[in-house]
């Protein structure tokens, strides 16, 4: 059965861990994963969640299965997180939350549902997007396109192309979204673009699924929030796929959510019958212990306002990050202008460097980055800027 089978390529993000995580060498970074560290290089585990998981050991909780769509409580804070508890969808009990694993999950389920709705229907990515929209939806059975979206000349949105190719897709197309922090290039929408881009879905019926993992590391939870607001007001269906890996720094939990907008709260019920389908055939029902937690912070006042302090402070790092890095980057490669990093929003920077640069960084430096030049500026912290800076100018 074996014989023949061929090695497979690394994952382009997940294989640079891997590689990393065998590189011996002590002075090593990894500016590949989109992992949040703090000033120490450590992966934090959030006081928030310290304190959740604290009052939920003294409940003793049995360990049944969740619910196909999962918890409860948690579908319902993230869903009022998500599209606004004070929403027309939300109150109108149009919409839909299904507790995913984690943001790929929720993507997963969002494209196996859509495949089952629109079969002939195809998918729109934007050019480029996260490494792995194109392969997730692919494996769904979809022949996925890419729209114009990153101008490498002015390190900003090539919005003309994009509109015109919003403007001449096929009705009923899928279009993926990034909701906040555009992965890979950090190079987001202005409002006005926004306004745009909802109107031109909208007119010509094309159904719009936002990816937003990020929510929080751009401008705010309410900020950063907007687009799917807007979306959701603007009417239509509309497809949401969110995830607490980053918010909530819980990774390894797999914590995420589909969130549907429905037209009617008889349609919601009927496109909830059928989600529950698609999770049951992939895998039953969603594990308890990240969903608990986040629901715990959500519904808690106090933990809520300690998480939003913590991620503000991860946000705040993170563009302290980006000002160093273009700062000491003037010194050491004057030649060059990266006060781009600046203005681009998230954990990530499309930083210009090209493959064979990050192979150099890589080789010589044991310093990992994406082939695409994709760098994760949350993982830069005070100790190792400046050999990061150091190896970058030498490649240049
Ligand atoms: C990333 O883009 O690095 C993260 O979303 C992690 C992943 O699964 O690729």
């Amino acid at each position: 059965l074996f014989s023949a089978i061929e090695m497979a390529p690394r994952d382009p993000i997940l294989g640079i861990t891997e590689a990393y995580n065998a590189d011996q060498n002590p002075a090593k970074v990894n500016l590949g994963v989109g992992v949040y560290y703090d000033d120490n290089g450590k992966v934090p585990l959030l006081e928030c969640v310290k304190k959740a998981e604290a009052i939920l050991i003294e409940k003793y909780a049995p360990r049944t299965y969740l619910p196909i769509e999962g918890l409860a409580a948690y579908d319902r804070a993230v869903q009022d997180l998500v599209f606004g508890a004070d929403s027309a969808v939300v109150k109108e009990k149009r919409a839909v939350t299904a507790q995913a694993i984690g943001g790929t999950g929720a993507l997963k389920l969002g494209a196996d549902f859509l495949k089952r709705l629109a079969p002939d229907s195809e998918v729109w990515i934007s050019d480029p997007s996260w490494e792995n929209h194109r392969a997730l939806f692919e494996s769904a059975g979809f022949k996925v396109n890419a729209y114009p979206y990153y101008d490498a000349a002015t390190r900003g949105v090539n919005f003309a192309g994009m509109l015109n190719a919003l403007q001449t897709m096929p009705a009923g197309s899928i279009v993926l979204l990034h909701a906040c922090c555009h992965n890979p290039t950090g190079a987001d929408l202005t409002n006005e673009q926004w306004t745009q881009v909802i109107e031109a879905v909208t007119s010509r019926g094309l159904i719009p699924f936002l990816d937003m993992a990020y929510q929080g590391f751009g401008d705010g939870i309410e900020a950063d929030g907007q687009v799917v607001r807007r979306f959701a007001e603007a009417g239509g269906a509309l497809f949401v796929s969110n995830s607490f890996s980053k918010s909530f720094s819980l990774y390894g939990e797999r914590v995420g959510a589909l969130n549907i907008a429905a037209s009617s709260a008889e349609e919601a019920s009927r496109v909830m019958s059928q989600l529950k389908r698609v999770i049951r055939t992939n895998y039953s029902n969603p594990p308890s212990h990240g969903g608990q937690v986040v629901a715990t912070v959500l519904a808690t006042p106090e933990l809520r306002q300690l998480w939003e302090d913590e991620l503000a402070g991860m946000r705040v790092r993170i563009r302290e990050m980006r000002n160093a890095f273009v700062s000491k980057l003037k010194t050491k490669a004057p030649a060059q202008n990266f006060d781009f990093v600046i203005q681009q929003r998230g954990m990530f920077s499309y930083s210009g460097l090209s493959k064979e640069q990050v192979g150099q960084l890589r080789d010589k430096h044991s310093i990992y980055a994406v082939d695409t030049g994709r760098i994760c500026v949350a993982a830069l912290n005070s100790k190792n800027i400046d050999g990061v800076i150091d190896a970058i100018a030498s490649v240049l």
